[in-house]
């Protein structure tokens, strides 16, 4: 789970900064309270300050109810149920206060919603439920009609002070052992943006997630589908993959998503530049570059499509891995490390027989991590790879010391241990970690 879901402020007292717009809000959300129809909110500022998180602040608060329209919602709406009308109009069918969220205004798409601002202008002025509206930018043309009809409030960038203290704060609740140097480069790098400074600090303690990680079916739906960069992004924290290995599946089932020629070929060429990069990271050791490959990998392929494809798709083991496995058990001893693999890995010998070629892949990008991982013995290790114990424990060694010199950036660490299910009816691997 995302830090920035898991702390989404559930009050407007939890939301930091901007404190005298804040206390705006609870009066005005306080006179609702008493009864008195009050003109919508329009909160404007830069991203990632909690304009949205306020709407969902007060539906926690005050036990609101909270409904998120866009331009093409209301005007659908009205023209066919006039429900929004009756839903502007009157309270909920409990008797609660309906918040509407109208987000991000000034982004609406000027073709698809072509005449939003009249829209919601007209919705604006009769609604006699509270309303919220957000937008980067007070000044942008597109809602220069809207401004006159809200009260507005101008959020700002949230001081470093105050997203340190928070970040602190957050890093002691979740036992994310990070020092105070590193929080405070977080925090300067965002300047003034929570938002961002609560995801860096996730990307740089993988191991929030022990227990809380995605599967790769569930990571794979994330990045095919969405078309929002930071959504795609994330999912590099929380997929329980290995980076290689993860972008194998997304490899796999491009085509399988994406059905345009031309957001098939666009997808592979960011899969390729991702590919570039993790060749100059494993050549050179600038770990660095992984942010840029992983980015490429997940943002670069799902903005790669002109719109999602709303359809079911079934996705697929990657097909490479199992060509790799059918080449298959040269060796006697293959059996002997398979029986010991067994004990980390569910499924048939067969299968793990199979996954040595991944994990030779493994081992060779991170011998130490991945030895640990398969609770392999450096002989064991030296099998798989086809050289001597010498020469692993030179590889451990030059790791250790590059490591030493390397980069604040964490790698990827796998936590868990692997799962291989059979799938009977087709005798496919449907699951893999
Ligand atoms: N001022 C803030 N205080 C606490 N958390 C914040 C704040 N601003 C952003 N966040 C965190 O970032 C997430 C996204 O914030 P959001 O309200 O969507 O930002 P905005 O709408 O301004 O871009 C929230 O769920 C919350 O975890
Ligand atoms: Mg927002």
């Amino acid at each position: 789970m995302l830090l920035t879901e898991k702390y989404k402020p559930k009050s407007l007292t939890q939301i930091i900064g901007n404190d005298k717009e804040i206390k705006k809000i609870i009066m005005w959300a306080l006179d609702w309270q008493r009864g008195k129809v009050e003109k919508p909110l329009l909160i404007y500022g830069p991203t990632g300050v909690g304009k949205t998180s306020v709407a969902y602040a007060l539906k926690h608060q005050f036990d609101w109810e909270l409904l998120e329209l866009n331009a093409s919602d209301i005007r659908n709406k009205i023209n066919t149920e006039k429900t929004v009308g009756v839903a502007a109009e009157t309270m909920s069918l409990f008797g609660k206060t309906r918040l509407i969220l109208i987000d991000d205004v000034d982004k609406m798409s000027s073709t698809k919603d072509r005449g939003g601002t009249p829209v919601i202008s007209s919705f604006l002025k009769t609604s006699k439920q509270p309303i919220i509206l957000t937008a980067d930018d007070l000044w942008d043309k597109k809602i220069a009609s809207l401004r006159s009809l809200c009260g507005k409030i101008q959020f700002k960038k949230v001081n470093n002070s105050s997203i340190q203290k928070y970040l602190i704060s957050i890093a002691e609740k979740e036992n994310i052992n990070i020092s105070r140097e590193i929080i405070e480069e977080i925090v300067s790098i965002n300047s003034g943006d929570v938002r961002a400074s609560l995801n860096d600090l996730q990307a740089r303690n993988i191991s929030v997630f022990r227990d809380k990680q995605i599967n790769v079916f569930d990571a794979l739906r994330i990045v095919l589908k969405t078309t929002n960069f930071t959504e795609a992004r994330n999912v590099s924290f929380t997929v329980d993959l290995d980076h290689e290995m993860f972008k194998l599946w997304i490899d796999e089932n491009i085509p399988r998503e994406y059905e345009k020629a031309q957001d098939i070929a666009k997808a592979y060429n960011n899969l390729s530049r991702a590919d570039i990069f993790d060749g100059r990271i494993l050549k050179r050791q600038y770990w660095g570059f992984l942010r840029y490959s992983t980015d490429l990998m997940t943002a670069g392929v799902a903005l790669s499509k002109k719109e999602k494809y709303k359809k079911f798709t079934g996705y697929a083991f990657p097909s490479y891995i199992q060509k790799m496995g059918s080449s298959k058990t040269k060796r006697a001893t293959n059996k002997q490390i398979s029986l010991k693999l067994k004990k980390y890995l569910k499924g048939s010998t067969r299968k793990i027989e199979d996954s040595f070629e991944i994990i030779a892949s493994i081992l060779k990008k991170n011998m130490r991590e991945g030895i640990k991982f398969y609770r392999l013995d450096i002989s064991d290790a030296a099998y798989i790879l086809g050289v001597s114990e010498a020469q692993i424990k030179k590889i451990m060694k030059e790791e250790t010391q590059s490591e030493d010199q390397s980069i604040k950036i964490k790698k990827k660490q796998p936590t868990k241990e692997i799962v291989l299910i059979e799938d009977n009816t087709n005798n496919q691997l449907t699951q893999f970690f």
